[in-house]
């Protein structure tokens, strides 16, 4: 298995320039139950996008950032959107946007679905990022999602800039139903519990949820997953876990 696709990872690691977007194809089978081949073939028409990673790429390196994937999913969040075809994807953290980019993708790929994203952007604190500072701080003058090329439409984006305890719940109330939802922006246990209780009501049968930094939220996560009658999958060694609700199976 690791020979078939290990194109994808070289590719991967070339383009995204970090070695930890490889996509774990394991994690991705057991999260969404498809085949390799759908997997794989899905993979393989990532391809086409790599001018627009390239390009994301050159705009953090030139803006002081070395570290391509804050999510070190980028290609396992487009296999997924392709694969679960989802109506309304909800993202919370949204910084330089390599996860929304990916998702923005897959959607549309699929000429289907709304990405409705939440994020606080942290501003550098001078014109040149310190070296002790996070690169998830957004460049002065930009905003979330700057890094995310200008020819990628943003017609299916709804991206919505404060605080995610004051956004959320109005998001919430206003989607018929949740298919896909990534936490990716404070991440502490009593945060990621207040955002899983909010979606819970409105997640759709066979729902995908991940979470980003488990390390940090301690037991919600796996309580969750306990909750609501799911495996909790762990992408690796890493710390972004993540779960399919009961439900619907994908059509392939
Ligand atoms: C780890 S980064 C997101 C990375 C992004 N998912 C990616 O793949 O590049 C976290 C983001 O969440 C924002 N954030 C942190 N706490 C927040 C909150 N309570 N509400 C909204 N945004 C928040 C941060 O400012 C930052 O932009």
């Amino acid at each position: 298995m690791t020979n078939l696709f290990s194109r994808e990872a070289l590719r991967a690691t070339r383009v995204l320039g970090d070695k930890r977007a490889r996509p774990n194809l394991t994690w991705l089978q057991s999260l969404t139950g498809t085949s390799y081949v759908s997997l794989r073939s899905t993979l393989v028409e990532a391809r086409e996008f790599e001018a627009q990673e390239a390009a994301m790429r050159a705009t953090h390196l030139r803006a002081g950032r070395s570290n391509y994937a804050q999510t070190h999913a980028p290609l396992e969040l487009y296999t997924i959107v392709r694969l679960l075809r989802p109506k309304h994807v909800v993202e919370t953290g949204v910084s330089s946007g390599v996860s929304s980019m990916h998702l923005l993708l897959g959607l549309n790929r699929n000429r289907y679905g709304v990405l409705h994203s939440i994020d606080l952007p942290q501003e550098q604190a001078a014109p040149e990022l310190a070296a002790d500072e996070s690169s998830v701080a957004v460049p002065q003058g930009k905003s979330s999602g700057w890094a995310i090329p200008r020819r990628i439409s943003r017609r299916r984006w709804d991206l919505r800039l404060g605080l995610c305890q004051n956004l959320l719940p109005t998001l919430v109330k206003e989607l018929p139903q949740i298919d896909l939802f990534i936490h990716d922006d404070l991440h502490t246990p009593e945060h990621l519990a207040f955002e899983l209780a909010l979606l819970r009501p409105k997640l759709s049968p066979g729902a995908i949820i991940l979470s980003d930094d488990a390390d940090s939220t301690g037991s919600t996560f796996p309580k969750f997953a306990q909750q609501v009658g799911a495996k909790l999958r762990q992408r690796g060694r890493t710390d972004l876990v993540g779960l399919r609700l009961p439900g619907h199976h994908l059509t392939e």
